[in-house]
């Protein structure tokens, strides 16, 4: 079932508790497994801040603002008019994205049916969703039918530019279904006047013993693999282009967002297109 990632669902609930401590996200989308799980993880941030002046926030941060970043400035230019977020969780960057814009996008967020029921009756207890704004279920591992990416796309409008967002995903799938998953995106998108694939990313930085910290804690949390499948932002890039996008950018998390804490450099952020560049 979803490939076998549904084990990192209680993820969600740790980021979403670190969305709205930073004034991300409203009320609604803080759960009580999100506190007692950032409260667990306390003891290990400080340690972390203390041996190594680094802790999970600043990368979290810097993978979120720097997303947003690149998908206000292509709504911003006129360019992307529909956003598909998957394995949104409960994230609260649709509900800002549509308090913003309103009715100038069309924002859908996805995810296993589960945690888009759980999003759905939050977002709906915020009075936030309306025919801009929609949760529905999606598993990003499936090619084909209901509940896949390939069936929403072939619902939305063909002449307005769309985005695809994944964020906290890529780096909890095998190597086979993150290559597999890239070309039905880069499918996907071709079919718009403009397309974008925005995402985070951590690549293996073996002189990097944070990194290493950072994947064992991480793998322990979700009892699974964590896969760092890329040593330089030059095979991301290269590997995009294979998957059919005509153009990618892979940008260190401290160069994406302005003030970057210690610790944003441990992601990188991707900005994938299948539009030349104006
Ligand atoms: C680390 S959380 C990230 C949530 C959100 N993007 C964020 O950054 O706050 C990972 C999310 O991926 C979802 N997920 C896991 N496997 C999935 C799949 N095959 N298809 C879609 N979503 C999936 C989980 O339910 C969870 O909400």
């Amino acid at each position: 079932m979803a490939g076998g990632t549904q084990r990192i669902s209680p993820t969600a609930h740790y980021t979403a508790e670190v969305w709205a401590r930073n004034g991300l996200a409203p009320a609604e989308l803080r759960t009580l497994q999100g506190r007692l799980l950032h409260l667990a993880l306390a003891p290990i941030n400080a340690a972390g801040q203390r041996r190594f002046g680094l802790s999970i926030e600043p990368f979290l941060l810097a993978r979120h603002r720097g997303i947003d970043a690149l998908l206000s400035s292509a709504i911003d230019a006129g360019e992307i008019g529909q956003v598909v977020e998957l394995a949104a969780g409960l994230s609260p960057r649709g509900w800002r994205f549509h308090q913003r814009y309103g009715a100038r996008i069309d924002y859908i967020e996805t995810d296993l049916p589960e945690m888009a029921a759980r999003k759905r009756a939050a977002l709906t207890r915020a009075g936030d969703l309306d025919d801009h704004h929609r949760v529905t279920a999606l598993d990003a591992t499936r090619p084909t039918g209901p509940g896949s990416l390939t069936e929403l796309v072939s619902g939305l409008d063909p002449k307005r530019g769309t985005a695809i967002i994944t964020e906290g995903l890529l780096n909890y799938l095998p190597r086979g279904q993150l290559l597999g998953t890239w070309t039905r995106f880069a499918g996907a998108l071709a079919g718009f006047p403009h397309g974008r694939y925005y995402s985070d990313l951590h690549l293996d930085d073996r002189s990097s013993r944070p990194v290493d910290l950072f994947r064992l804690a991480l793998a322990g949390f979700v009892r699974g693999r964590v896969e760092l499948h890329f040593t330089s932002t030059a095979e991301v890039e290269q590997h995009l282009q294979s998957c059919g996008f005509i153009s990618a950018s892979v940008r260190r998390g401290d160069r994406s967002i302005p003030d970057p804490a210690p610790g944003a450099e441990l992601v990188h952020v991707i900005e994938a297109r299948t539009d030349p560049e104006s």
